[in-house]
């Protein structure tokens, strides 16, 4: 079977890496891709955006499956367009992936279908905004209802930051139109965690636990970025407390998007807080987290392809995955000036030799190759170096190992990732 995976970060590098060891994968392209990507899948010069130019390459190629990796690809019905040409594709439909393109449509699924989360009200009016706010008190929390990068949340300490944020919103000026409504909503408090799940509409599967280290500094301090390492799995999601999320947030999510005629496909990624009362969903998110997708890639055992296919297809009840007993753990090297604005087109070395022992991986987000063959930086978050270990003891010595293999003056990374769980098990 001939394989288009869509996307270029360090998830998509990931889903290529597992695909192509898939003896199911005759040829795996990917576009547009990254100078990682490019070892294990042909590069196309296609951006994900263009989906009319994916669709004219998926129909003059001969593509029998399409993996979307990207949120906004899937919002925008990339799904939906590789379907009406008979092509399967793995991820939601654009209706069903609005669980992520709106925060309000999200919130109301939860609260019609009993999915335990903060309370909430939807507002385009600001001064009904305001008014709830005052009548709330801080902290508390607003989001853009539509897609903004991860930008979109402002947990407001005080009212004043509170009724900032709504102005912003609300006005246009910081989100345009995705901020053109916003959901006002209770804060929670409580250890994060990521846990992923997959399914074809009926049947699910799950996946892996991950806990993803969102700040840009050394202790969770500083701006949130798209995260800066991840390990998995998150022993702090016990076996009881998965069934519990699986119960009382996954069932009826699936089973209530199915009853409002958006069947749910692909994978399901539920942001947690566990609360003193037990876990309560933050978010859900369409598509692998970025780089939580590259943890879990490399913790399984088993092939991906039929599992991806089967999300797709159905069939998923039939699906078992092996992981390896091993933690992973992962370390993102970004461009200094991350999440601000950062220096481009700079030069890495040592990435090959970093790479070279068995137990280590380097997922490629931001490269690409200069006209003389050099690796470059061309994003903000860069390299995954990501590493497999006994515990996360050993998994967090062997990253850092294979981080200081790299040479990269205009890069940096956390010297920290993992540090929750070390401290738990310590
Ligand atoms: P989201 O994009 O919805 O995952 O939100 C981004 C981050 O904001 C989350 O990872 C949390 O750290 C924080 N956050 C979001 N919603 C809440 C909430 N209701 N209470 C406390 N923190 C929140
Ligand atoms: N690492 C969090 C995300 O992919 O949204």
């Amino acid at each position: 079977m001939k394989i288009l995976v869509v996307g270029s970060g360090g998830r998509e590098h990931a889903l290529c890496w597992s695909i192509a060891k898939s003896p199911l994968c005759e040829k795996l392209y990917c576009a547009p891709g990254n100078a990682g990507i490019s070892d294990v899948a042909e590069c196309l010069p296609i951006k994900a955006e263009d989906l009319d130019g994916l669709v004219a390459f998926v129909e003059q190629n001969d593509i029998g499956f399409v993996v979307v990796g990207p949120e906004a690809q899937l919002v925008d019905g990339l799904v939906d367009r590789m379907n009406a040409i008979n092509i399967p594709a793995f991820g939601p439909s654009a209706a069903a992936a609005e669980l992520e393109g709106s925060k309000g449509f999200m919130k109301d699924i939860c609260a019609k279908y009993n999915v335990p989360t903060a309370s909430y009200q939807r507002f385009t009016d600001l001064a009904a905004a305001k008014k709830y706010l005052d009548e709330q008190g801080a902290p508390i929390v607003i989001k853009t209802d539509g897609l903004a990068a991860g930008k979109g949340v402002t947990v407001a300490m005080t009212l004043e930051e509170a009724h900032t944020a709504v102005e912003e919103a609300l006005s246009g000026r910081a989100f345009g139109a995705a901020g053109a409504e916003v959901v006002i909503e209770e804060f929670m408090q409580g250890e994060e965690v990521s846990f992923f799940v997959l399914t074809d509409g009926e049947n699910y599967l799950p996946l892996a636990s991950a806990q993803d280290h969102k700040c840009v500094g050394e202790g969770d301090t500083g701006p949130n970025t798209g995260g800066m390492g991840v390990y998995s799995p998150a022993t702090i999601l016990t076996p009881e407390l998965e069934q519990q999320v699986l119960e009382q947030c996954i069932k009826p999510t699936i089973e209530g998007m199915k009853s409002e005629g958006h069947v749910y496909k692909g994978v399901l990624f539920a942001g947690l807080m566990l609360t003193e009362t037990g876990p309560r969903l933050i978010e859900y998110n369409v598509r692998f987290g970025d780089p939580e997708c590259q943890a879990l890639c490399l913790r399984l055992k088993s092939d991906i392809l039929p599992a991806l296919l089967a999300s797709a297809q159905g069939g998923l009840e039939d699906i078992k995955l092996e992981w390896h007993d091993e933690t992973a753990l992962l370390v993102v090297m970004a461009a200094k000036g991350y999440p601000a604005s950062y220096e481009k087109n700079t030069v890495i070395k040592g990435v090959e030799n970093a790479g070279s022992d068995p137990a280590v991986t380097v997922f490629h987000a931001g490269t690409a190759r200069g006209n003389d063959g050099s690796l470059q930086a061309v994003g903000g978050r860069v390299l995954g170096v990501t590493a497999l270990g006994s515990d996360i003891k050993e998994a967090q010595k062997k990253a850092y190992q294979a981080v200081d293999k790299i040479s990269w003056d205009q890069g940096f990374c956390r010297r920290d990732i993992g540090w929750r769980e070390l401290a738990r098990n310590s």
